[in-house]
């Protein structure tokens, strides 16, 4: 008895320990991704391997591949409205993201991912 009971608190806490040390608690949601992308017209402007508007996001990724920072990157250009140079020289506010609830972190942290991984 004393010896099951120990066997089963070996194995909660060897699963606890697991997940801990998994890299991210939730893996990237590519479908909620592209719908999200959809939603806030991103995919006007952006394809993933073609120059429209905006850069590809294949582009931006390259760009960001191994940087530390680059998901807080890509986060703060998405959600503060930061100057956004088009091809033709001219500037504006790049489009921020818009979530429902809004500012959901969560998918924009996802949306963001999604974009590093293309
Ligand atoms: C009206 C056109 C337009 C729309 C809509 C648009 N973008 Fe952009 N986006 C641009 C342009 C232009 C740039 C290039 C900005 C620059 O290099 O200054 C850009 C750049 C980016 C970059 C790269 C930033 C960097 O640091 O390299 C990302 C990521 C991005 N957009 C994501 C998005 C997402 C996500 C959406 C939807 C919420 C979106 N864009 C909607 C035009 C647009």
């Amino acid at each position: 008895m004393v010896q099951t009971t120990r066997l089963f608190l070996a194995t909660v806490m060897a699963s606890a320990a697991m997940s801990l040390l998994a890299p991210s608690a939730q893996a990237m949601d590519a479908d909620a991704a592209k719908t999200l992308a959809k939603q806030n017209n991103c995919l006007k402007c952006h394809a993933i391997d073609k120059e429209k508007d905006g850069p590809a996001y294949k582009k931006v990724a390259e760009k960001y591949k191994g940087k530390a920072n680059a998901e807080a990157r890509l986060i703060e250009h998405i959600t503060s409205g930061e100057k956004a140079k088009f091809a033709d020289g001219h500037e504006e506010e790049h489009k921020i993201v818009k979530t429902s609830p809004p500012k959901d972190m969560e998918q924009i942290k996802n949306l963001v991912q999604w974009i590093l991984a293309q």
